[in-house]
């Protein structure tokens, strides 16, 4: 996988991002460009790109289908701090998408486990994601993936940890008692079955999560480094989430920070050292 460090905001760099690969795909109705979306303080810059992009005509959503890839168990979808209400106020309530093509999970269905088989279904009769999107936890997890989760996992009911949950907390009035303790989440197997992955780390209390990515061999006690395991995973991080970086990556990252001072980015290849 490749980790590209930037200068520029994470945000920026995504949405114009998903935006040359969505051009690039060129998609139609009978083509239509899948992709799985995230929420998180991370992204909420590249929503604001993208809402700019589709006012002004740069990206057309027609013929985008998304996916997203978690939800609170038992939220209602419009509770303000639910990633249904998250969606329609960042994205949804401002582009052309059609309401048909939006997926999310239920947090609320009266079958969690039925909801669960029926997102995975979905995602397979829209031809499988092409582009996954994610944030990162400061646990490693990925969507709501927590440390542990096995590689092969598909949409299931987590269950989320004591630090997620006060992560999370500062958006419910810092109450611990009011975050949900479950969420239904796409798998780890979900993700790594898109065509390609784009996560996101910014600031340093990422840079942990980022340092176990690129030191430690994919393990599920690090949800995060399942995208080692994927032909086609980038891992996009600002330079405060590099602080901690260490060995080999942050020597490439100072040689090439050095052969190239004013590059808006660096592009560094990590490997799976199990491979090597
Ligand atoms: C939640 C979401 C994750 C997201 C994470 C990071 O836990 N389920 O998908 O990656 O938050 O959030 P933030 O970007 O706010 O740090």
């Amino acid at each position: 996988m490749r980790l590209i460090v930037t200068k520029i905001s994470v945000g920026l760099w995504a949405a114009a991002y998903i935006k040359n690969t969505v051009k690039q795909f060129a998609p139609t109705l009978d083509k239509p460009f899948v992709i799985g979306l995230p929420t998180g303080s991370t992204v909420l810059d590249m929503y604001a790109i993208l809402r700019t992009f589709a006012k002004e005509r740069l990206l057309n959503f027609q013929h985008i289908i998304t996916f997203n890839m978690d939800e609170y168990v038992g939220l209602p979808a419009g509770h303000p701090q639910s990633y249904h209400s998250y969606m329609q106020r960042n994205l949804f309530d401002h582009v052309n998408l059609l309401p048909e093509h939006i997926f999310m999970p239920n947090g609320q269905a009266q079958d969690l486990i039925q909801e669960c088989t029926h997102y995975e279904e979905a995602m397979v009769q829209a031809g499988g994601i092409d582009l996954f999107i994610g944030g990162i936890g400061r646990n490693g997890h990925i969507a709501f993936n927590e440390p542990g989760t096995s590689f092969n996992s598909r949409t299931h009911v987590a269950d989320l940890t004591p630090s997620t949950r006060e992560a999370n907390a500062r958006f419910f009035q810092n109450d611990l008692s009011r975050v949900p303790r479950q969420a239904i989440t796409v798998g780890i197997g979900t993700i790594l079955d898109a065509k390609e992955l784009l996560f996101i780390a910014s600031g340093v209390k990422k840079a942990a999560a980022v340092t176990h990515l690129v030191t430690q061999p994919a393990t599920p006690s690090w949800p995060l480094t399942a995208l080692k395991l994927h032909p086609r995973a980038t891992l996009l991080a600002d330079l405060e989430a590099c602080v901690l970086l260490s060995g080999d990556l942050k020597t490439q990252l100072d040689e090439a920070m050095q052969a190239d001072p004013h590059a808006e980015q660096w592009v560094l290849s990590v490997e799976n050292k199990e491979e090597l």
